[in-house]
């Protein structure tokens, strides 16, 4: 057998073949961003990262690991300054040639050689590129930093800037709720019976972050969370809720309810396919709020003719609608811990008929060792470190530090529903795992 360093070092030259000779058959060479979704060339690119993270870990001086690990926290600080300053958006206008810091500094009032020491360091890990020394212009990376405005429309609206950027919008929500929350996690964890999570250290609040995004001068805040989560449902096409809820199967007039639906943008894509169905999108005062203009915007006459009802309801009180055919939550559960995900799935439990079906969508934790269900070639870990799991499980720690929340094992789902009358019947593998159960 060859030895795990060869093994990745052949893990990473066959793919990189593979990935130049797909490149090549488009008439472009990498890096280049237009193949960057390809769903044909997505496993290739997850083997050589896998192998490549893992090379890293094998070859480079332990202390160094550690080290390059926990100042990761500047990761995110930088990342936080450069999207308060507007930088990626100054760089946009700059294109290819880029600015000198000089320059960057009369634009945003800031050191210019603060801005060099932030921007070599970002650079070094290749989010922003130095052309020439202290100029700096955007890459691949950083070009998602910028908001889809303008500088001048942004100063004019500032709450706007994130709307349609989700990946700043991510990033900044990680930056301040995330960051600050980070700061509690250890205290929360040694002591979470007697505190609240480390969010609510970090805010002061009582309140679930949900509640607080609607709070006065939270309201931008709640804003660029829903831009974020926009970018997130982007990655979940259609079919995973089609196929998870079995939508061939039913017939006109069967009830589909989104519970926690926010503004119902899973149930916008099952309507256009299946507009046949009766649905109703159910979420917290605020969401349906903002529900209601999202499908005015993008399909007005389901409101109109009765297809879609948009409920405010609270998960927590008893399910008005039932014997509904379906009730979905689409990565609902993730931001609740274990008692309140059983409070959910009792309410919904209590209004189930005898051929009601629950589907929920989420992330399937996965084990970093091999188990039997793992398909990673030798010897990269179970779960493909950062390529598979990686952004998992920093969503997993952002649940913890924010709600108490959890991504779970396909176990810990099958326990869930055993405590609150629900068989778990199936799961549906994919980006979000559809796991199905029926009342027992
Ligand atoms: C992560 S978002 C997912 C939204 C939606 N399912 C989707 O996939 O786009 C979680 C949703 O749970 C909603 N939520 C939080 N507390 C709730 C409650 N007590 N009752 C109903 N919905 C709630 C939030 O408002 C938010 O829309």
């Amino acid at each position: 057998m060859e030895s795990p360093l060869t093994a990745l070092a052949n893990i990473i030259s066959s793919g990189v073949h593979d990935l130049e000779a797909a490149y090549s058959k488009e008439g472009i060479t990498l890096p280049a961003t237009s193949l960057d979704d390809d769903p044909r060339l997505a496993y290739n690119k997850r083997l050589i990262v896998a192998a490549a993270a893992q090379i890293i870990a094998s070859v480079r001086a332990p202390v160094d690991v550690l080290k390059e690990s926990v100042g990761s926290v500047y990761t995110t600080a930088t990342l936080g300054f450069v999207i308060d300053t507007k930088v990626a958006d100054i760089l946009k206008v700059a294109g290819r040639k880029g600015l000198h810091v000089n320059e960057i500094s009369v634009i945003t009032n800031v050191d210019a050689s603060h801005l060099a020491r932030v921007l070599r360091y970002l650079a070094t890990r290749h989010i922003f590129r130095e052309v020439s020394p202290d100029v700096f212009a955007n890459n691949r990376v950083s070009s998602l930093l910028a908001s889809t405005r303008s500088l001048k429309e942004i100063k004019a609206d500032p709450d706007a800037r994130f709307d349609d950027a989700p990946s700043a919008a991510h990033t900044s929500m990680y930056a301040d709720e995330g960051l600050k929350s980070a700061v509690f996690f250890s205290k929360y964890l040694q002591n979470p019976e007697d505190s609240l999570p480390a969010f609510n250290m970090a805010f002061n609040t009582g309140a679930t972050a949900w509640e607080w995004y609607g709070e006065h001068g939270n309201e931008w805040r709640g804003r660029r969370f829903a831009a974020a989560m926009k970018g997130n449902a982007k990655r979940f096409a259609t079919e995973i809720i089609s196929n998870g809820i079995d939508a061939d199967s039913l017939f006109g007039g069967n009830l589909v309810v989104d519970v926690g639906g926010g503004v119902g943008s899973a149930t916008l894509g099952l309507y256009k396919t299946y507009p046949h169905l009766q649905y109703i999108v159910q979420d917290i005062d605020a969401q349906i709020h903002a529900a209601k203009k999202y499908w005015e915007e993008n399909a007005p006459d389901a409101v109109n003719t009765g297809s879609v009802k948009l409920q405010v309801h609270s998960f927590f009180n008893r399910q008005p609608i039932e014997n509904a055919r379906v009730y979905f939550l689409r990565i609902v559960t993730h931001d609740w811990p274990d008692v309140d995900v059983k409070k959910i799935m009792s309410c919904i439990r209590t209004a189930a008929g005898k051929s009601s079906k629950l589907v929920l969508f989420e992330v399937l934790a996965r084990f970093t060792c091999k188990t039997s269900s793992d398909s990673s070639p030798y010897p990269l870990l179970g779960n493909l470190g950062i390529a598979g799991a990686g952004i998992d499980t920093v969503v997993d720690m952002h649940m913890l530090a924010s709600y108490d929340g959890k991504e779970r094992t396909e176990t810990d789902f099958k326990n869930l529903g055993l405590e609150t009358g629900w068989k778990l019947e199936s799961v549906k593998p994919g980006v979000l795992a559809a796991l199905v159960y029926s009342p027992v």
